[in-house]
C-alpha cells in the first residue's frame, strides 16, 4: 500500500512542466504519476523521455489519447487529473473527470465561455468532486505582500483600483503565434491573460465582480493591421531559411520548441510559431475594462499586448490610505545580430538606459510619508511563488492567512470579468455579471441559481 496520490495529467505541452519536475522532484514522495493523456504522440513521447532522464520510472506510466480518457481512469484508478491542455479542452475534460470519480486541478482559465461554466458548475454540484484552479499569481511575493496589505487594514477600506498590465513584444507577440491568437480557443486575452488579473483583484479586495464594461479591438497584430500600416509581408512562418525579423520565432532557435513542437508537427499540424501579421488573428491586442465589485469598489483596468516594455502597475485607494505596486518584469525588449529574443521571459529583466527592473511596493496612509514595504522573496521561480503553489496542490491546501488556495468558485470569479467584459466588447454596453446565467451565484455562495 501506498499513500501516494496517483496522478493522470492531460496535455503534455509547455505548461506541463512545472507538474511534471515537481511529482519526478520534491513531490515524488506524495504524488505518483500514473498517467499521461496527449493526442499527439511525439509530443507525449518527447516528455516520456525528459522523465526518464530526470529519473522517474516512466515504465508504469499509463499513456494515451483523450478520447479514451474515461477507460484510462477507471484502468489506472487515477485520484486526482491535472489539466494542462488548450483552454477550450478543459471545460469537457473537467466533467469527464468529475463523472469518472476523479477530482481535478485545472490550469487557469477554468474554461472561456458561460455555457461551459454552466457545464462544470452542474458538474461540480452533481459529483460533489473538487477542483483546484492553479492561479500562480497569487503566490508570487510581491502580490502576497499587497494582499497582506490591504487584510491588514493599512489603507482601510479598498473603495477602487487602478491596473495596468503591459505585455512585451516578446511575450506578448507570443500569444498571436499560436492557439491563443483565435479568440475561439482562448476566450481572448480578457479570459486567457486578464483571468490570472482579474483573480488577483478579486482576491486582494476578498469580493466578487458584478459589473462590467469593455473597450478595445485587434489594433496592432493581424493581416490587416499590418496592412493598414503598410508593412512588408512576412513568411507564414517563423521557422524558415534567410534573415529574420525580429517579430519572427524560429523554433530552430531553441532545442525545446524544437523538440516538442517543430518534430511533431506531422502529427496534428501544430505550428508554433505562426507570422504574427497574418490572417486569423481575432484576440484583441489592447484592452481597457471598469469593474463593479458588490461592496462598492470600482477597478479601472488595461491590457496592452505590444509594449516595448513589460509589467505591471496597480494603486489600491482605500478610505485611510494607499497602496502602490509596481513591477518591472523586463525593462526592454533587445535583440541580437540574429533577431533572436526569449519565448517565455516572466520572470528575466533586461537592459534598459532608463528603465531598471524590479518591483516595488509603497504604502502611503493619509498624513503620513510613503514607506516601501519589504517583499520577502523565496527560492526558485517566480520569487518562490510557483514552490509555494506547488507545496499547495501536491500536500496542502494549508490553513492560509492570505487566502492563497483558489476554488472553482475563484475560477469562475476570475473568468466572469471576461465572459462579461466579452459580451460588453460585442455589445457596446455594461454588462451584469448575474445576466450571464453561470448557475451559481457568485456573491453569496456555491448554491445553485434555482
Ligand atoms: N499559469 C500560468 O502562468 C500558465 C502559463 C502557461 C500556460 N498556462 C495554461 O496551460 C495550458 C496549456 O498551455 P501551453 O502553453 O502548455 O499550451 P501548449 O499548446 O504548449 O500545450 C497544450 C498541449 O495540449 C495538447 N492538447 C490539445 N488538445 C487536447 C485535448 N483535447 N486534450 C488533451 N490535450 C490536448 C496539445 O497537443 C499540447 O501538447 C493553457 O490552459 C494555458 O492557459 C498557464
Amino acid at each position: 500500500m501506498t499513500s501516494k496520490r496517483r496522478y493522470v495529467v492531460v496535455g503534455t505541452g509547455h505548461r506541463v512542466q512545472m507538474y511534471l519536475d515537481a511529482m519526478a522532484g520534491d513531490h515524488g514522495d506524495v504524488a505518483e504519476l500514473v498517467g499521461l493523456i496527449e493526442p499527439n504522440p511525439g509530443r507525449l513521447a518527447v516528455h516520456l523521455a525528459w522523465l526518464s532522464e530526470a529519473g522517474l520510472d516512466v515504465e508504469g506510466v499509463f499513456t494515451g489519447h483523450p478520447d479514451t480518457l474515461e477507460r484510462i481512469l477507471s484502468e489506472i484508478h487515477a485520484d486526482r487529473m491535472i489539466i494542462t491542455s488548450p483552454d477550450f479542452t478543459h471545460a469537457e475534460l473537467i466533467v469527464r473527470a468529475l463523472d469518472a470519480g476523479v477530482d481535478v486541478v485545472v490550469e487557469k482559465p477554468l474554461t472561456i465561455n458561460p455555457e461551459s461554466t454552466r457545464q462544470i458548475t452542474e458538474a461540480v454540484m452533481r459529483t460533489g468532486r473538487q477542483v483546484v484552479v492553479t492561479h500562480n499569481y497569487r503566490y508570487s511575493p510581491r502580490n502576497s505582500a499587497l494582499k497582506e496589505v490591504i487584510k491588514n487594514g493599512s489603507i482601510g477600506t479598498p473603495l477602487s483600483v487602478t491596473f495596468e498590465w503591459v505585455l512585451d513584444t516578446a511575450h506578448g507577440a507570443d500569444y498571436f503565434r499560436r492557439w491563443h491568437r483565435d479568440k475561439a480557443n482562448s476566450g481572448g486575452l480578457l479570459i486567457h491573460k486578464a483571468s490570472h488579473h482579474f483573480d488577483l483583484v478579486n482576491w486582494w479586495l476578498s469580493d466578487s465582480p458584478e459589473q462590467v464594461y469593455a473597450r478595445g479591438g485587434v489594433r496592432f497584430y493581424g493581416a490587416d493591421n499590418a496592412a493598414a500600416r503598410g508593412m512588408a509581408p512576412h513568411p507564414e512562418r517563423g521557422t524558415h531559411e534567410g534573415v529574420h525579423g525580429p517579430w519572427e520565432l524560429d523554433l530552430r532557435d531553441d532545442p525545446r520548441l524544437q523538440a516538442l513542437y517543430l518534430d511533431n508537427e506531422s502529427y496534428d499540424g501544430y505550428h508554433r510559431d505562426l507570422d504574427v501579421f497574418g490572417p486569423g488573428v481575432t484576440t484583441e491586442d489592447n484592452l481597457a475594462v471598469i469593474v463593479d465589485y458588490a461592496r462598492g469598489a470600482t477597478l479601472s483596468y488595461s491590457l496592452n499586448a505590444h509594449s516595448p516594455w513589460e509589467g505591471y502597475r496597480v494603486a489600491v485607494n482605500g478610505d485611510e490610505g494607499r497602496a502602490e505596486l509596481d513591477v518591472v518584469e523586463r525593462a526592454a525588449v533587445l535583440t541580437d545580430a540574429n533577431g533572436r529574443f526569449v519565448v517565455d521571459p516572466s520572470a528575466s529583466v533586461g537592459e534598459s538606459s532608463s528603465r531598471t527592473g524590479g518591483e516595488r511596493l509603497t504604502l502611503q496612509r493619509h498624513w503620513e510619508a510613503a514607506q516601501d514595504v519589504k517583499i520577502e522573496e523565496g527560492a526558485g521561480a517566480h520569487g518562490g511563488g510557483d514552490a509555494l503553489l506547488l507545496a499547495d496542490i501536491f500536500r496542502g491546501p494549508e490553513d492560509d492567512w492570505l487566502d492563497r488556495p483558489a476554488d472553482w468558485l475563484d475560477g469562475i470569479r476570475a473568468i466572469a470579468v471576461g465572459m462579461a467584459g466579452n459580451e460588453s466588447l460585442r455589445t457596446g454596453l455594461p454588462i451584469k455579471i448575474n445576466d450571464l446565467n453561470l448557475g451559481v451565484d457568485l456573491s453569496r455562495s456555491a448554491r445553485p441559481v434555482s
